[in-house]
């Protein structure tokens, strides 16, 4: 892994398939890549209702949200607000990009990472 401009190298796009969740683990802790079509979302892999894996849940590609294979809250995978309970706090979402087919993330932002 290595950093630029603030983004950390976590893993190879062809990892993600469109279509498909991975994790990633980083010091910073565990962040999943979402593949939607030509888009990618990053987000805190932890649940915010009772620390479930997100990367395990299901993509809605139409809604862009993410549902947690726990207890069914749904995620919206641009701002990591919830849109269906349980879960009542949102998830952190991350910056990505996609340089020379690898995926950066910035993860720390406003001080939390
Ligand atoms: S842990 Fe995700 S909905 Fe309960």
């Amino acid at each position: 892994m290595s950093e630029q401009d603030g983004f950390v190298r976590v893993g190879g796009l062809a990892e993600v398939p469109d279509g498909e969740i991975r994790l990633f683990e980083h010091v910073s802790g565990r962040v999943a890549v979402a593949h939607i079509e030509n888009e990618l979302f990053a987000f805190g892999d932890e649940c915010t209702h009772e620390g479930c894996s997100l990367a395990e849940g299901e993509l809605d590609e139409v809604a862009d949200t993410v549902v947690c294979p726990c207890h069914g809250s749904a995620f919206a995978l641009r701002d990591g607000e919830p849109v269906d309970g349980p879960a009542r706090d949102p998830v952190p979402v991350y910056p990505v990009r996609v340089r020379d087919g690898w995926i950066e993330v910035r993860l720390e932002i406003g001080g939390q990472a």
